[in-house]
């Protein structure tokens, strides 16, 4: 049987007093691709926010790695997300006054025990193999933007999290960006990585191995079409299209 990163059980989430998550059940397995879509509004980032402990659930159970999340305190939640999560959002949101480089190492250092210089040459390693080493002293205002999203992944895997979530992570790149990126985002998962993203983009989905259909605070349905492979990305996207057709997206 499959080992279960992350299990969701009767999540809900209510802001002032309005239910947004309702009754959520759902797993994502150890090295599972899940993608969550759903129309604007339905909960996709508030649901993403409470299971990477960036926010509280008004009720349910998230367990990660069989650890029960919910009983930890906010300074044991943060050692938990730096040392096993990492994040990517639509927009970077790095340090102004900080280069590339330094932006990527900031959560080695959060994290502590290990040097600075190892850490700098895990970060140079990163930014090598994704093709931005030579913008590593850049101000981030000299940077595009798939240079950037590039550069927020490389930030995200510095503390070689088991997870990667990302909320919209192609949301403000074009359609050959967010190709590269994605490619990038399936060898991190062919790798071992498990990935939890919410996008509404359907090529983006199609890398996924399972995607999960929210719809009101509720999950409505899922499709699963699992491990992507180059050879039937078409045949992929064909078949997520239809789904999303279905679920009148
Ligand atoms: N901090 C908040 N306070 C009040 N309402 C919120 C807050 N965050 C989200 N909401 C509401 O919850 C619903 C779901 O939001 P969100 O999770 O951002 O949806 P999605 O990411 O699917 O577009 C929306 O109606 C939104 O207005
Ligand atoms: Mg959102």
């Amino acid at each position: 049987m499959e080992q279960k990163k992350l299990e969701v059980k009767c999540l809900c989430k209510n802001f002032n007093d309005n239910p947004v998550l309702q009754e959520i059940d759902f797993h994502v397995d150890a090295n599972e691709f899940v993608a969550v879509m759903g129309q604007s509004g339905c909960g996709k980032s508030t649901l993403l926010y409470c299971v990477s402990g960036m926010d509280r659930p008004t009720s349910g159970e998230i367990r990660f790695d069989g650890c029960e999340m919910l009983g930890l305190s906010d300074k044991e939640m943060e050692k938990l997300r730096l040392q096993h999560m990492g994040f990517i959002f639509q927009k970077a949101n790095f340090l102004k006054n900080l280069s590339i480089a330094d932006n990527i190492v900031f959560p080695a250092f959060q994290l502590g025990g290990r040097n600075r210089t190892e850490i700098r040459r895990e970060a140079e390693q990163m930014m090598d193999r994704l093709g931005i080493i030579f913008v590593a002293d850049h101000d981030i205002r000299q940077v595009s933007g798939g240079q950037l999203q590039r550069a927020a992944i490389c930030r995200a895997m510095i503390n070689h999290p088991d997870i990667l979530f990302g909320d919209e992570p192609t949301g403000a790149l074009n359609s050959s960006t967010t190709q590269e990126v994605m490619d990038i985002v399936s060898e991190i998962n062919r790798e071992g990585t498990t990935v939890l993203f919410v996008t509404h983009d359907a090529k983006v989905a199609a890398r996924a191995d399972r995607i999960i259909y929210l719809e009101d605070g509720r999950i409505k349905d899922e499709l699963r079409i699992g491990k992507y492979k180059d050879s039937d990305r078409w045949e992929r996207e064909r078949k997520m299209q239809g789904w999303l057709g279905k679920m009148k997206f």
